[in-house]
């Protein structure tokens, strides 16, 4: 399949996706019994994932979605990512975040501290895929989809500049 300039081949299809989205959603239902948990979804990659996911959980719970942004700080702290969109009271809930995917690591090492601060409860990382010979930063998802290896990867909300991101199974790019 052709995207933009690039050749993309299947990778992960549709019904091994759904498969194991459900089995993530239902060990989270489990897990947050009696917490009503909050889900915070980062934009845009991972909202067919949060989508997915969330009709899964069977319990009370909420969601809401957040863009990053990053910004140049001072010339020390390089750069800095705040978050869009973050409205909801998040003190003392239990908090999961939901990415597509962590790849260095470096846009949820960035951003944790943001949440921290604001001292929920509880905070995890679901993340539908995670590539472990990319990460560069100390970042420990503890809901991973798929590991996958060192190759960029479109589908399922996942995008290249832009495309790909409504195709319901993943592909990886061919060399
Ligand atoms: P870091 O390196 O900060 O990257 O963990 C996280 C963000 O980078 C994007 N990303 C990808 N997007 N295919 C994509 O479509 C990929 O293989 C890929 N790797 C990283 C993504 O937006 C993610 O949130
Ligand atoms: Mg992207």
């Amino acid at each position: 399949m052709q995207v933009h300039d690039k050749v993309f081949r299947p990778f992960i299809d549709a019904k091994t996706i759904q498969a194991r989205v459900a089995e993530l959603g239902k060990q989270i239902d489990k897990d947050y019994e009696g917490k009503r948990p909050l889900f915070i979804a980062i934009l845009n990659g991972s909202f067919v994932f949060a989508s997915d996911l969330f009709r899964h959980i069977t319990i009370d719970a909420e969601i809401s979605f957040i863009k990053l942004a990053s910004y140049k700080g001072t010339s020390s702290t390089g750069n800095v990512i705040t978050s869009i969109g973050m409205e909801e009271a998040v003190t003392g809930r239990h908090v999961v975040l939901l990415e597509d995917i962590i790849d260095t690591g470096k846009t949820l090492h960035a951003f944790l501290p943001e949440i921290v601060h604001r001292q929920p409860a509880s905070l995890k990382i679901a993340t539908f895929l995670s590539k472990p010979d990319a990460l560069q930063y100390e970042v420990k998802a503890d809901y991973v989809g798929f590991e996958v290896p060192n190759k960029f990867v479109l589908g399922y909300g996942l995008d290249y500049d832009g495309l790909g991101r409504n195709i319901p199974e993943l592909y990886e790019l061919a060399e």
